[in-house]
């Protein structure tokens, strides 16, 4: 079936790839627009992001309510070709078959009146982040469990209970892998008459083999930790969530947060080895959804980087981006801590650079280690924050404290970089990005050698139709 473009209105160029459910593809060879592939590109691209924002007519209420949906790209011998499938969670299936929403969500109420409402689960959107192990990929969300899928056709396996039979397991979107080792570090809220933080040590297979649980002071959102030496790190941000609404079906998730400042930021420092904790300590407010990467210097001191917002307006601001226009300002920046995590200080906090910047990461080797570049999706120059998404990709080099961006024209929107070693070349890398074009409504693969971020991409691929913006990738190598 051709795809044919949305009609273009005054919205901001990057609506039209929110407009309409983006299609599924099958395994595609991608056309080769520009440049070459670089030999030393061996495996597969998974990125993650909601592929459906509209169902009959109806907008979903936040960002985060979209149906999942996993690019893969996969790259051997100068080729690439990609395959493009939603997440068949339940819930998703439960619509598709009578194409309108059903259940609530992190930004929407169940639909039915407000008796219906009453104690209905919310629909597992599968639609965050992907961790690749040896046999599945696992298609991650924050509220419940991972979804196992094949990891070449992409077909929706199962939930996955990651080997255990007895915990209501909460799975969180941003596992961290150690390098060397192989183990996996998760953690989980479950939500009871006590808020309880899981934390999860799983095997390379993916088997979970540690648990604990840790209380929590009040209901509230954690997005992502730390895996840094020796220790876990959560920043909790001051943000209350009221259950009862929630659970009377009048309010969702979203709607039902509380910024309080006067609470502060809570700094929780977790030994990785029994998962218990070694400090807890509470410091100035403000909030974060992502950490770039961290490590323990020679003074024993945790050293981390992260964007941080003064508050929680980026809520409202991600929750517009659904409706094709926003309007709420919310800068987010890059910063770094210094943590004595056994006397459970903050001994400095600074801004590493001024640029409203989001989706921080690291090469997937230096995780949880010392480190040069963070790399970054950050907004052009000249825009109007309130209104623009990222446009361009960076890379922040520690040592010299310089940003490097992508020149991107304005109708050009990246995702989160992924950075990529090359298979022949250790010390040579690839940074993977999806670009969507919002004059052309197309999407495309590029790739940049992570050296030159400020020349053009070396290869431009064609996507056989629009991939939208999502949030999180991985790269498992061959
Ligand atoms: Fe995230």
């Amino acid at each position: 079936m051709p795809i044919t473009s949305p009609q273009l209105t005054t919205k901001p160029l990057w609506s039209n790839a929110f407009a309409h459910p983006a299609p599924e593809f099958p395994h595609t060879q991608l056309k080769i627009l520009a440049g070459v592939i670089p030999p030393g590109l061996s495996g597969t691209l998974y990125r993650n992001g909601p592929g459906r924002l509209e169902r009959a007519g109806k907008r979903v209420g936040h960002w985060f309510d979209g149906d999942g949906a996993i690019l893969a790209v996969t790259f051997a011998e100068g080729a690439a070709s990609g395959v493009y499938r939603y997440v068949q969670t339940e819930g998703y299936q439960a619509e598709s078959k009578v194409d309108r929403w059903l259940y609530g969500n992190y930004g929407m109420l169940p639909s039915g009146n407000i008796w219906e409402r009453w104690g209905k689960s919310v629909k597992n959107v599968a639609n965050t982040s992907v961790l690749a192990l040896p046999d599945r990929l696992l298609a991650l969300w924050e509220g419940g469990m991972p979804h196992a899928l094949d990891l070449d056709s992409l077909e929706t396996i199962g939930t996955d209970n990651l080997g255990l039979d007895s915990i209501p397991l909460v799975y969180s979107a941003h596992p961290k892998v150690d390098p060397i080792s192989g183990q996996i570090y998760n953690f989980g809220i479950s939500i009871g008459a006590k808020t309880k933080l899981n934390l999860y040590e799983s095997d390379r297979s993916g088997k979970i083999i540690k648990h604990s649980q840790n209380k929590l002071p009040r209901l509230t959102t954690i997005h992502d930790f730390l895996m840094v030496g020796k220790y876990l790190v959560f920043c909790i941000p001051p943000i209350e969530i009221q259950p009862i609404p929630i659970l009377l079906g009048l309010a969702s998730y979203s709607e039902s947060m509380r910024w309080k400042p006067e609470l502060g930021t809570q700094i929780l420092v977790f030994d990785r080895e029994n998962l218990s904790l070694v400090s807890s300590f509470n410091v100035e407010p403000w909030f974060q959804w992502h950490f770039g990467n961290g490590y323990v210097d020679t003074d024993g001191n945790i050293v981390c980087d992260l964007v941080r917002y003064p508050d929680f307006d980026t809520n409202q601001f991600l929750g517009e981006v659904a409706t094709g226009a926003t309007q709420t300002e919310a800068i987010g920046t890059l910063w770094q801590l210094v943590i004595d995590p056994t006397h459970g200080k903050l001994i400095s906090n600074e801004q590493l650079v001024d640029r409203s910047c989001e989706f921080p990461i690291v090469q997937q080797s230096q995780v949880g280690q010392s480190w040069r570049y963070t790399y970054l999706a950050v907004h052009k120059l000249g825009t109007i924050l309130r209104q623009e998404i990222v446009g361009t990709i960076g890379r922040f080099d520690r040592q010299n404290q310089t940003l490097t961006t992508a020149e991107l024209d304005r109708h050009l929107y990246p995702t989160e970089p992924i950075h990529v070693v090359d298979k022949f070349d250790r010390d040579r890398g690839w940074i993977l990005t999806v670009v969507y074009d919002g004059e052309n409504h197309q999407s495309e693969v590029w790739i940049y050698d992570s050296d030159r971020l400020d020349e053009t991409p070396v290869c431009r691929l064609g996507l056989p139709s629009v991939v939208p913006m999502g949030f999180h990738g991985t790269w498992k190598g061959n």
